[in-house]
């Protein structure tokens, strides 16, 4: 504190690492194109921007989970603070939930639930955030790891997803990025931006590096069960054997509530690599210093998982691939836009942008701003997931939205398009 020749001096003011951080996430990005947005324009805005349909009417939840809710409540047995890992009852539940689909069966010791699956993230890259060490992340990806690698100055390497092998991970790029100050390797699947989901075969490999490597898998599971090309949903928690894999996922997508902020962690050691390097007692510690998730939500757990029908799932995944489809058949039309892999996964896909096509359209933002300023419509840019001049359209809205969206962003493409 002091005077500056009369004027008064703060000492505290903007954090430059948390603006480079926050400069690195989709919300700036989405935040920037809906100011964009023509105030006068009566139509309705396309969202296509995030991966969130629960607003509409054929994503709502299953009245299941909504009562499995307002019983928790009720029962007064959820008022209670939650302990570090979450309720006894939750993990239980969720370590069930998963087992189902894995050929052994989940501790519940070793589920720790979050608040949504961002916790996971922000706990992990907190926890491995030590001076000199790097992570390495996908291009493109989801970019709330680069934002929280980046508040908590881990230095972050990039291997690439290749289109051309349907969004595969670059495994020789990933050997050729590592070395000994590396502490992990992050593998979204389904993916989320490319709408690719990887083959056990791929997976496989990719533990088979991450072992060789000596580095942690955090297996990003957020989209589980949304895949509805040929390749099945395979968890790499069936690779736990090869290498310590840390498994991230949450209610949020599957069930269409982000909004409830019920994700989990599950560390999967069976050898005891995490415990005997430290890094199980240092995962404690940080979720001993973090928010816990609301203890009313971890209660409903047991009847949420246990009284959805199966019927609910199969019903919304089969309009969001319809939804797919719908998306990956107009692309083709629009000759500015390619799209490398038809999505048979998560709610995305990633597509490329033919400028020398276009007349006035200098890049991905300038399409985007574009695009929400004349026809409020609003995609992501490329850039913001990691690749430029590329965009990641979400398809999973409600389909008429869907119908007016692609309408609108042919003639946007048309009105554009070298003459
Ligand atoms: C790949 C990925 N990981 C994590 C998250 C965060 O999930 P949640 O909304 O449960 O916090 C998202 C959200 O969209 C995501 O796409």
């Amino acid at each position: 504190m002091g005077d500056n020749n009369g004027a008064k001096q703060w000492n505290f003011g903007a954090n430059e690492v948390v603006e480079r951080s926050s400069s690195l996430g989709i919300r700036d990005y989405l935040n920037n194109l809906m100011s964009n947005l023509d105030g006068q324009d009566k139509r309705p805005v396309i969202p296509l921007g995030h991966g969130d349909p629960s607003p509409f009417p054929s994503f709502r939840t299953d009245q299941a989970a909504v009562e499995a809710i307002c019983d928790a409540v009720r029962s007064t047995k959820f008022n209670n603070y939650s302990s570090s890992s979450g309720i006894p009852v939750a993990r239980k539940a969720v370590a069930e939930y998963l087992s189902r689909d894995l050929s052994y069966e989940i501790s519940p010791n070793d589920v720790h639930i979050t608040v949504g699956c961002l916790q996971a993230v922000e706990i992990l890259v907190s926890a491995l955030a030590t001076p000199g060490a790097n992570i390495l992340l996908p291009r493109p990806s989801y970019p709330m790891y680069d934002s929280r690698a980046a508040l908590c100055q881990l230095e972050v390497r990039y291997f690439d997803l290749l289109p051309e092998n349907g969004w595969d991970v670059d495994l020789d790029g990933v050997q050729a990025l590592a070395d000994d100050k590396t502490v992990a390797i992050v593998v979204i699947n389904p993916c989320n931006p490319c709408g690719n989901v990887f083959s056990y075969q791929h997976l496989q490999k990719i533990a088979e590096t991450a072992s060789k490597l000596g580095i942690l898998v955090i297996a990003d599971e957020v989209y589980d069960h949304f895949a509805f090309g040929d390749k099945p949903f395979v968890s790499m928690a069936e690779f736990a054997e090869i290498v310590p894999v840390i498994m991230l996922g949450a209610i949020s997508k599957r069930w269409f509530v982000p909004g409830w902020r019920l994700g989990w962690m599950v560390t999967l050691d069976p050898h005891g690599i995490m415990k005997d390097s430290g890094f199980s007692q240092t995962l404690t510690s940080v979720l001993n210093m973090s928010t816990d998730a609301a203890t009313f939500v971890q209660g409903a757990m047991p009847d949420i998982i246990g009284n959805t029908k199966e019927e609910f799932f199969s019903s919304k995944l089969e309009m969001v691939k319809k939804c797919a489809e719908f998306c990956y058949e107009e692309l083709m039309k629009i000759p500015c836009i390619t799209c490398p892999c038809k999505p048979e996964g998560s709610m995305f896909t990633m597509v490329k942008l033919n400028l020398s096509l276009l007349e006035d359209i200098s890049d991905d933002l300038d399409f985007c701003s574009k695009l929400a300023k004349e026809e409020s419509m609003i995609i992501l840019p490329g850039r913001a997931v990691g690749l430029s001049n590329w965009l990641r359209i979400n398809f999973a809205v409600e389909l008429k939205l869907l119908i007016e969206g692609f309408a609108r962003l042919k003639n946007f493409a048309e009105r554009h398009s070298k003459k």
